[in-house]
């Protein structure tokens, strides 16, 4: 494919970690002390939307707390964003009687009966990143997401100067964790910058390479773009290639949600105008946390905020000490 071979080497590399890592299932966890009454150290496993390494702090926040509580860690990913991989790996865990699921959601009426499933098997289920609020997970572990899609919304604001068109860019339309950021934006902008208009919202369904090629669909079809605004982690990666490519980095403005790689790098040379970064070791360390309190009868909060973390050029190089601090990391 054309745009494969013309794709700077970073996001080579991107695609390279992420067919590596495809189908992961990783075992970990060697601390010691939270065993159940047959002696068995407890086992909760991590079931991202799909492999993406959007996911990768997660679970180093995931295992870090395992080894801390002395629980076994598991990750297992379904290669594809779609919802009836992810029930498959779901109902697979199940079937091995583990102590504890953290779910990222990819739908929430999709999940409601597999999380029925393992929540009549003896299973605590809770879910991170991305809720599945019509389902029975015991609670909710991340962003606000209508609240930070605000937020987004409001710094695009300025830069756009209160007008001009807008492009987003989604990973799944079915996901309410991306749905409720995509309403938070738009409210904002309707409330606060009416002249702004929204002029596509795509879906790239979580890939890199389908964002790249919706990137340049979007750049034709709406020649006086102003601003790509991306609501999942791929985006500013894969647009900002794809306006490289162009020669149209830093020309149109691209802002979105979380911070790989790529897009700091972006944000470092100009491509890339900001990106709210979600705490993804937080959610993970707390999901092994509130996993445990399950275990032992505790009740959970219906949700837990882990914040948001807006990302310029002034602390791209220090945000990362700041939010690992609490974690004596
Ligand atoms: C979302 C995740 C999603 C990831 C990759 C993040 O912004 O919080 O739910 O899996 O992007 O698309």
């Amino acid at each position: 494919m054309k745009i494969f071979r013309n794709l700077p080497l970073p996001i080579v590399l991107f695609l390279v970690a992420v067919v590596t890592i495809t189908g992961c299932g990783k075992k970990e966890g060697q601390g010691g002390s939270s065993s159940g009454s047959d002696g068995k150290k407890k086992i909760f496993v991590m079931v991202p939307k799909g492999v993406h390494p959007y996911y990768e702090p997660c679970y180093e926040g995931f295992k870090d707390a395992a080894a801390k509580y002395g629980v076994e860690a598991e990750y297992k990913a379904a290669k594809a964003f779609e919802v009836p991989q992810q029930v498959e790996v779901i109902e697979n865990v199940i079937a091995r009687h583990v102590d504890g699921i953290a779910i990222s959601a990819l739908d929430d009426q999709g999940l409601v009966p597999v999380i029925d499933e393992a929540t009549r098997a003896g299973i605590k289920v809770i879910t991170f990143d991305a809720p599945a609020p019509s389902s029975k997970a015991l609670t909710y572990i991340g962003t606000m997401n209508e609240a930070a899609g605000y937020s987004g919304a409001a710094e695009l604001i300025k830069l756009m100067n209160n007008e001009g068109e807008v492009a987003v860019l989604q990973g799944g339309l079915g996901a309410p964790n991306l749905n409720d950021r995509f309403k938070g934006f738009e409210r904002c902008l309707k409330e606060k910058a009416p002249k702004i208009k929204i002029v596509a919202r795509e879906d790239e369904q979580g890939k890199m390479d389908l964002t790249v090629n919706k990137t340049e669909a979007l750049l034709q079809a709406h020649p006086g773009l102003k601003a790509i605004f991306g609501v999942s982690a791929e985006v500013c990666p894969g647009a900002s290639a794809a306006l490289k490519q162009q020669g149209r980095g830093g020309k149109i403005i691209l802002a979105g949600f979380d911070d790989l790689p790529d897009t700091l790098a972006g944000i470092r040379s100009g491509v890339v105008s900001f990106c709210i970064a979600q705490r993804t070791y937080k959610m993970g360390w707390l999901s092994v946390e509130k996993l445990l309190d399950a275990t032992q009868g505790k009740s959970l909060p219906k949700e837990i905020d882990t914040g948001v973390v807006i990302i310029n050029k002034d602390n791209v190089d220090t945000y990362m000490q700041d939010m690992k601090k609490e974690f004596g990391k």
